[in-house]
């Protein structure tokens, strides 16, 4: 699920990101797998997947070119438009995925992303969890007025973990469904 097109969107959406563009990523498995938490305890989401992109969106939607990709507005009006978000990040070389903080300056500036409500989600295939990433990141949306949950989840050797669609990690387990009902009352 690249963008939603035949799911409608409320007001009480949850808009999950996948930080990435790398073709099925994990992390693109994990947001889906965050979906179902959401589900659980009955709140709709959808996934918006940075894969999906327009390829040439760097040169064709930032800048002096805002607006004038129709496929890049229709990420930004999804991501405007939501109250609440979760990011799932891979850790990428010690921090977050380029493309997410092109992504991110792709926003209207200063209000894109202002006063939305967001839950971090880290992963890597080492010992961090992304937990650099996530700080990273955390102080990106401090600029921008976006308040972040202070409970963000890390999720450290991630392959050892995943497996048939499933997280077989108890504390991660816990971790992430803590996390969704924070998000829900925050
Ligand atoms: C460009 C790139 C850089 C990466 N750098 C790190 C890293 O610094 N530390 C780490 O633990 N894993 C690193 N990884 C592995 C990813 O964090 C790991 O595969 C993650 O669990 C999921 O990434 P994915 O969503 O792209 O599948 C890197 C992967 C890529 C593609």
């Amino acid at each position: 699920m690249l963008l939603p097109e035949d799911q409608p969107i409320t007001d009480d959406t949850i808009v999950i990101i996948v930080g990435t563009n790398r073709r099925n990523s994990l992390s693109s498995q994990i947001a889906r797998y965050y979906q179902s938490l959401l589900a659980e305890l009955n709140v709709s989401s959808v996934i918006l997947d940075l894969s999906g992109l327009p390829a040439d969106f760097i040169t064709t939607a930032l800048y002096e070119n805002t607006g004038k990709n129709p496929e890049f507005n229709r990420y930004k009006d999804v991501v405007e438009r939501a109250k609440k978000l979760v990011f799932v990040v891979p850790e990428y070389n010690n921090s977050y995925p380029g493309v997410l903080k092109a992504f991110i300056d792709g926003m209207s500036y200063p209000s894109g992303l202002a006063n939305k409500k967001v839950a971090l989600v880290g992963l890597s295939a080492s010992h961090q969890g992304g937990a650099l990433a996530l700080s990273h990141l955390n102080d990106i949306f401090s600029y921008l007025n976006t308040n972040t949950l202070a409970l963000r989840v890390k999720l450290a050797h991630i392959r050892n973990f995943w497996k048939d669609n499933t997280l077989h990690h108890d504390l991660y387990n816990q971790l992430l469904r803590q996390q969704a009902q924070q998000l829900i009352t925050f």
